[in-house]
């Protein structure tokens, strides 16, 4: 398989990397400023077989209807784009090629997450717990709460009865037994760190998941990449994560 890079940002160079790590050709590299072409075209998607984007959310529709018309499949990494999300699934079906998208590709993170789905079934039954989350990320940082924190309230909130919306900001009043609290920190250079935690009287149990760098995006990006190769539609790391927890690899 052959891939193209579109945004050679800070994510685009951790993909080139991990590529060339896992024995992935990048035969181009589309970015304004850096890379082999400046545009998606004919030139600069010849020999790709899947796009990375890893760019803006204001140029992720253009980019999807560029990549489409050339009939190249596509995994979608960045974020912030859903507004467009109904076009973007319109290019892809019209073009009869395939895309995969998600706020998170690390492997990891998506482990991690079906880690919290049982654990919150399981802790549904033991009401002598309370829930609670927290997420830590670097000052640079420009969205709070983190992706990751929403899917993970949303999965609290989908398993635990007891639990019926999540809180995200400061309260300046005592929590109430049905709000789900989850707390953000900006600091230093963290990478990302997510923690969910079950307390009673006589106990906490926490799972965290711990980023150390952006490697684990890159190689998930790539895992989607080989897998979305060939198929048609949309899809999300969700119907990946389904085919890699059953052996069956992109
Ligand atoms: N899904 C995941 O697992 C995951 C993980 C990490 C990050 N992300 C997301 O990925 C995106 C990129 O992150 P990053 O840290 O790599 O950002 P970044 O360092 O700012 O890189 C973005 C790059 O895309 C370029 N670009 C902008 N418009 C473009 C276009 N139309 N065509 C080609 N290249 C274009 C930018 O060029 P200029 O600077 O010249 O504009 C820049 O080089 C963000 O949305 C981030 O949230 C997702």
């Amino acid at each position: 398989m052959k891939v193209s890079l579109i945004g050679y940002g800070k994510m685009g160079k951790e993909v080139d990397a991990a590529a060339r790590a896992m024995g992935i050709e990048v035969c181009s590299i589309v970015d304004p400023a850096e890379g082999t072409h400046r545009v998606i075209d004919e030139s600069s998607m010849r020999g790709a077989d899947v796009a990375i984007d890893f760019t803006v959310p204001s140029a992720v529709l253009g980019n999807v209807k560029a990549v489409c018309s050339l009939r190249k499949d596509l995994v979608v990494a960045t974020t912030g784009w859903l507004g467009s999300e109904k076009e973007v699934k319109r290019a892809v079906a019209d073009a009869g090629t395939g895309m995969i998208h998600s706020s998170n590709f690390s492997v990891g993170v998506n482990i991690y997450l079906k880690i919290i789905e049982e654990a919150a079934r399981l802790f549904d039954r033991a009401e002598l717990y309370d829930v609670f989350g927290y997420e830590l990320h670097h000052r640079q940082k420009v969205d709070s709460p983190s992706g990751t924190a929403r899917s993970i309230a949303e999965i609290i909130l989908a398993n635990v009865e007891r639990k019926k919306r999540a809180v995200f900001d400061a309260v300046d009043r005592k929590i109430e037994p049905d709000e789900l609290h989850f707390a953000s920190v900006r600091a230093g250079f963290i990478p990302g760190t997510h923690v969910v935690g079950f307390d009673s009287e006589a106990d906490t149990v926490e799972i965290s998941h711990v980023a150390r760098n952006r490697r684990g995006f890159a190689l998930g990006a790539l895992m989607a990449a080989r897998w979305v190769n060939g198929r048609k539609g949309v899809f999300t790391m969700n119907d990946f994560m389904q085919d890699y927890f059953q052996g069956v690899r992109g």
